[in-house]
């Protein structure tokens, strides 16, 4: 594939780049009050406005020749093809097919993977039921009432920002937790007010080898053993998801309680396959089914709808434009949803595990910036700390900002304050305040110029109708396939993550370095030498 700085596309960008930067939103609007009519998208039941982005026509229609030149629905129909785009790993990425319905096949290696996907989400829905409805008992033969996975990552992330999102659709009766950190305080939390009686362990990993998840489920164990006073209570209080079921049985799990997935799922791209076995057990079969359905209708939508009107791709080619053109460092995603409190953690994984990448598909290192920076905090809370950078601070942040037209608890009227809010922080991030308004609104002269609110802050703004199981497939699809269409343009491998191994090795090889007892002589740098002295000696 050609270099992408050297695509004739890219090259009209940086000039139209360099035409339109200093247009203000406020002059772009005035020119062209259509735009609020004309850059607005629908699809699986999201509705993005995108017009309070500094584009023009000319801009969105460079940015669509972008797309094609780079091969972005070609590199799409690969991917839901089941050809091995993680060239890397020489693997299929079929997240897909995770939520796919009954009836579609999709091959790899020629052999279709829909059946088997059903079959292990009808051992899900069925464990789940059996859960849920209390036939499935602990060793004591009382309820299960509490279940805690353990798992870090995409074996974390997903299932507790969907518990958070989808919590008014939870089981009430029980309780969930979720322990990722190798600090014991996680678990020691998490499980401190639990019954063992009435609690179950689903070991969620990927590999079944990561040292946090391993570590957290040896201590579950013995915490487990240690409460019940007998070994084969594991058998009755323990459930696996994994691709790696002989590590699974070397570990003790009982293989009924075990649920697989495969390597063509990405551990940021779980939340949907077996790992999302919490959620299920949660908020019940059907509704994890209505959320592979809203997953699914927005692959449909990516699969299908025109790129004009293709929410992921204008997602994911506005994101560019910033990161690349305006040399915007971050994305800000604020959701104004108090549920949707770790959307911006999981966010954060999706986009920078896959495309925080420093050389492309052909293994030459990029000349161009790839994967911003996500954060993010719901709203309004995120306006009473940082959103005062947003507004008056030197850097330009693109936001997000997701809304629900219909809320789900009963004060209703406190939605109007939530979505007025919404609103009014993507108007004022978009046209600002000048001088001479404040001097108008009579503004002491002293205060003016602290006061100005310069605007063209640009932000897209998506509304559902409300935040149920599908909205949030659809949601999270919108997201991955926007990752997709990004690691597209910028031609690197958005399925493989490399860059974490290197301190996972060094970590192993520290840990024997800490031991208590023989302390081995240091060879690592000056300063991790005296960091670990220093430890040695501090830690009592
Ligand atoms: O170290 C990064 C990572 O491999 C992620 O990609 C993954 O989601 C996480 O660790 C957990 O991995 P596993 O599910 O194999 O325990």
């Amino acid at each position: 594939m050609t270099v992408l700085t050297t695509s004739p596309s890219w090259h009209q960008l940086a000039a139209h780049h360099a035409r339109i930067k200093d247009i203000h939103l406020r002059t772009l609007f005035a020119e062209d009050p259509g735009r609020a009519e004309r850059f607005v998208a629908e699809g699986a039941g999201l509705f993005l406005d995108y017009s309070k982005n500094r584009i023009t026509d000319e801009t969105l229609a460079l940015l669509l020749r972008l797309a094609e030149e780079r091969g972005v629905t070609a590199r799409r129909d690969a991917m839901f093809a089941g050809e091995k785009i993680n060239v890397t790993e020489r693997r299929a990425v079929l997240h897909i097919a995770l939520r796919a319905p009954r009836g579609v096949r999709i091959d790899v290696d020629g052999a279709d993977v829909v059946p088997d996907v059903h079959r292990v989400l009808d051992a899900m829905a069925a464990f789940a039921a059996r859960v849920r409805d209390g036939r499935f008992t602990g060793h004591t033969g009382r309820r299960i009432r509490n279940v805690v996975n353990i798992g870090i990552g995409g074996s974390y992330l997903g299932p507790e920002m969907a518990y958070r999102a989808l919590r008014p659709f939870s089981d009430r009766s029980m309780t969930f937790r979720f322990v990722a950190n190798v600090d014991g305080a996680d678990f020691t939390e998490a499980t401190h007010d639990l019954d063992a009686a009435e609690t179950l362990f689903i070991i969620s990993s990927k590999t079944f080898t990561t040292l946090e998840t391993m570590t957290n489920a040896a201590a579950a164990r013995t915490w487990l053993v240690q409460k019940l006073g007998a070994e084969a209570a594991v058998a009755r209080h323990f459930a696996a998801v994994s691709t790696n079921l002989p590590g699974v049985t070397a570990f003790g799990i009982d293989p009924t309680n075990t649920f697989g997935f495969w390597d063509w799922v990405g551990g940021r791209y779980s939340m949907d396959s077996a790992i999302g076995l919490a959620t299920m057990i949660a908020v019940g079969p059907e509704n994890f089914g209505a959320m592979l359905a809203g997953f699914h209708a927005m692959d449909e939508h990516f699969r299908t709808a025109p790129p004009a009107r293709n929410l992921p791709l204008l997602l994911g080619l506005l994101t560019v434009w910033y990161n690349n053109f305006f040399g915007a460092q971050t994305v800000g995603v604020m959701p104004y949803a108090a549920p949707l409190a770790r959307l911006p953690a999981y966010l954060q994984q999706l986009q920078m595990e896959s495309n925080g990448k420093h050389v492309d598909l052909d293994g030459r290192v990029v000349v161009y910036q790839t994967a911003p920076i996500i954060w993010g905090e719901p709203g309004t809370d995120g306006q009473h700390s940082f959103y005062q950078l947003l507004h008056q601070g030197t850097k330009l942040v693109p936001c997000d900002m997701i809304g629900f037209c219909r809320p789900l608890s009963p004060l209703a009227a406190q939605h109007d304050l939530l979505m007025a809010n919404l609103f009014a922080q993507a108007e004022a991030l978009a046209f600002g305040k000048t001088a001479a308004e404040l001097t108008a609104e009579g503004s002491p002269d002293f205060q003016t110029p602290f006061r100005v609110t310069e605007g063209n802050r640009p932000t897209n703004v998506i509304l559902a109708d409300t935040l149920d199981p599908a909205t949030l497939g659809s949601l999270v699809a919108l997201y991955e396939h926007s990752v997709f269409t990004q690691g597209a343009i910028w031609a690197i491998d958005s399925f493989d993550q490399w860059g974490v191994e290197l301190g996972k090795v060094l970590a192993g090889r520290i840990i024997p370095e800490l031991g208590h007892g023989a302390e081995p002589e240091l060879t690592h740098d000056a300063s991790t030498n005296a960091l670990i002295r220093h430890y040695r000696k501090r830690r009592g």
